[in-house]
């Protein structure tokens, strides 16, 4: 083991973090390398700095006309430069800023300082390679993205355990959750579990009460003795269009939960501020108990993981945001796109109203939906492959979820093209069971 390892291993000594970390995550460490001198030089070396793996002229990166051109607003360094492997101080200090904001449960409890990560993929990716292992039970909702697989099943060798999203409530499927958790917690007392609200595919997203019993049941089982690292995926944050639904991440509803859940925050401007190509993500934690001191040893662990893998993520793309939120008409303009993404899913509600009032939930059965990008219908009766590509036939791409499901990603299509798109689909679906009767 490194002795840098080592260090943060012994500051992290009798933490749920560390009786949550890999092997490959307690072996991590931020080397003082090239990077953690360069910083250093970068506070001290005020004569001459002759460190950092850049062109410089003039005390500015060489830029090339024909790239800086492209992006006027922002200077040479701006532009250009390496960002920290952590991502910029200040735009770090303004995402927690506005998740306090966002989360005011939040408010006095100690978390850490986001950390930036290229995308949410990539802070999952970086989770796991922290948190998880061969044979780690990994507790998903049936629902899900389907890249946990490869980034945790495949990299990693975790074995995945479901259970139903929705009961027969239509509603979060706490008991199911609480079961999947009592069962797996007989066997082992570090379990990991993934949430992702607003979800996808289902574009559910629990209510304040869903969201208390899904806090209750992860406590009940800490009390029995089981650490939990909880990883909620909040790529579609924000995206609440219904008065009852819980506004706030359960990111802040467990970050103080119980000494025995550590509960991390992935998310980022991907889909919150409409910058899908910037791939910009970011990693807090929140875990009750942990110091100042610990927090700085688990972003230390995670600089290195990223140190080790992207070395760091854009530094244009978060120069760029980071204007961005300094920008005055920034709050207003991202109301008006939620206005728009609201509206959308009010159509998308009014047409699967009236299609159901016509009977044709009998074989497209819409999932509850109330949030973020997308709704989901259960296909009874015939194949959602073949629906799918039947669909393609006339020119409309959906995503078909095994046999079983037909996601829709509504965000993706103005709001006077809907009613089109769902003619379409219900047509589609009508004749196809039509001929296979
Ligand atoms: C649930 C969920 N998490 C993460 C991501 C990926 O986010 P990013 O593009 O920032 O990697 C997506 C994108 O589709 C997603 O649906």
């Amino acid at each position: 083991m490194n002795p840098l390892a080592n260090e943060l291993n012994d500051v992290l000594e009798g933490t749920v973090v560390s009786r949550l970390l890999s092997r490959l995550g307690r072996q991590m460490y931020f080397p003082k390398g090239i990077v953690s001198q360069s910083a250093e030089a970068g506070l001290r070396a005020k004569r001459l700095n002759a460190t950092i793996g850049m062109a410089v002229e003039h005390g500015q990166p060489m830029v090339l006309s024909a790239v800086a051109g492209q992006v006027p607003g922002l200077d040479a360094r701006e532009l250009a430069s390496y960002a920290p492997t952590a991502g910029l101080p200040e735009l770090r200090m303004l995402w927690q800023k506005q998740l306090l904001k966002k989360n005011p449960s939040l408010n006095g409890v100690p978390i850490s300082l986001p950390i930036v990560v290229p995308g949410l993929t990539n802070g999952v990716f970086h989770a796991t390679e922290l948190f998880v292992e061969e044979g780690t039970i990994v507790i998903i909702p049936d629902l899900f993205w389907g890249n946990y697989r490869l980034i945790m099943e495949v990299r990693r060798g975790a074995t995945i355990v479901t259970f139903p999203f929705f009961n027969d409530q239509g509603a979060f499927n706490h008991q199911g959750f609480a079961q999947v958790l009592t069962e797996q917690s007989r066997t082992c007392k570090k379990l990991v579990v993934c949430l992702n609200f607003p979800n996808n595919p289902s574009g559910y997203s629990p209510s304040i009460t869903e969201a208390g019993n899904i806090r209750d049941a992860l406590v009940n089982c800490a009390n029995q003795g089981t650490d939990i690292l909880v990883i909620n995926d909040d790529a579609y944050f924000g995206l609440f269009f219904e008065s009852d639904t819980c506004k706030e991440s359960m990111f802040a509803l467990l970050a103080n939960a119980h000494e025995r859940i550590t509960a991390l925050k992935i998310d980022g401007a991907t889909k919150e501020d409409f910058v899908w190509g910037f791939r910009l993500g970011f990693m807090t934690f929140g875990s009750k108990g942990l110091s100042e001191t610990h927090y700085e040893a688990v972003q230390k662990k995670v600089m290195g993981s990223i140190r080790g893998c992207v070395s760091s993520s854009s530094g244009l793309a978060q120069q760029v945001l980071l204007k961005a939120y300094k920008n005055p008409a920034y709050d207003a303009e991202k109301q008006l796109k939620f206005k728009e993404l609201e509206r959308r899913y009010h159509k998308v509600c009014e047409i699967i109203g009236q299609a159901n009032a016509k009977g044709y939930q009998s074989f497209l059965r819409p999932l509850p939906f109330n949030s973020g990008y997308f709704m989901t219908f259960e296909c009874v009766g015939l194949n959602a492959e073949t629906l799918r590509l039947e669909l393609l036939d006339r020119e409309i791409g959906t995503i078909s979820i095994g046999d079983r499901y037909l996601r829709i990603a509504y965000s993706s299509l103005d709001h006077d093209r809907l009613e089109e798109l769902y003619q379409e689909v219900y047509t589609a679906a009508g004749n196809l069971l039509a001929s296979s009767t």
